[in-house]
């Protein structure tokens, strides 16, 4: 494998599971580039305060930053202990208050209780997860009645000519494939949002329970 290969592989496994020091430089380049898509998704759950808020796969944790700006009580799911850790050190004043609470877990088998969050996000992370239909039963499962997920992708069509997507187990999907996952599972698509951040364009579907 050449130089250039093995560096890209090595970004493509941590972007889908951070860990040690490269994942927490990953994380931090996760909040620069994806501040556009994390912030256009939390602003499209409109939050009102007292909510409970869920952001899963929250990567450098800047989700879990914004959502504290407007919901009463913020959960974070991930699979990645080095993040899970880079945020026990961001958040310590907020999981002190226990305004945070912080949870290792898939977003496939959520360690989360019935009906708990009033809204959810989810931004970059189904790329990584191959049962689509479990994942989002579970986003519905953990939902209340009555609440808000907000899914953020990249461009299946703009990744699809990108190596350091397709060659190394990135799960490229159309997003009519997604919605109709989103569907099955009693996720109504409300919006369905195209921006442009960077060189990806991303895909923002907001759904309702
Ligand atoms: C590309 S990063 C995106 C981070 C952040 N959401 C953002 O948009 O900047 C993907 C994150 O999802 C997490 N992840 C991957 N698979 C997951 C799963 N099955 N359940 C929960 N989190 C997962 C990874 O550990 C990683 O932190």
């Amino acid at each position: 494998m050449g130089l250039r290969e093995s560096f890209r592989a090595g970004l493509a496994r941590q972007l889908g599971h951070p860990s040690g020091l490269r994942g927490r430089i990953v994380g931090t380049m996760l909040n620069r580039g994806n501040r556009e898509v994390v912030t256009a998704a939390v602003a499209a759950l409109g939050l009102e305060g007292g909510e409970t808020a869920l952001d899963i796969g929250f990567g450098g944790g800047l989700g879990l930053a914004l959502l504290l700006r407007s919901a009463g009580t913020v959960h974070g799911a991930e699979i990645s202990t080095t993040m899970i850790e880079r945020a026990h050190r961001t958040f310590r004043r907020e999981i002190a208050a226990n305004r945070l609470r912080l949870h290792e877990g898939s977003i496939t088998a959520l360690p989360l209780a019935d009906a708990s969050a009033d809204a959810v996000i989810t931004t970059n992370t189904v790329y990584f997860v191959d049962d689509l239909d479990t994942a989002f039963a579970e986003v519905a499962r953990v939902l209340k009645p009555g609440g808000r997920f907000v899914l953020a992708i990249g461009d299946p069509e703009t990744m699809s000519h990108a190596p350091l997507f397709t060659e190394h187990g990135f799960r490229i999907r159309p997003v009519a494939d997604v919605e109709a996952a989103l569907a099955h599972a009693g996720l109504d698509v409300r919006r369905h949002e195209n921006l442009s951040a960077g060189q990806l364009g991303f895909h923002l579907l907001v759904t309702g329970k």
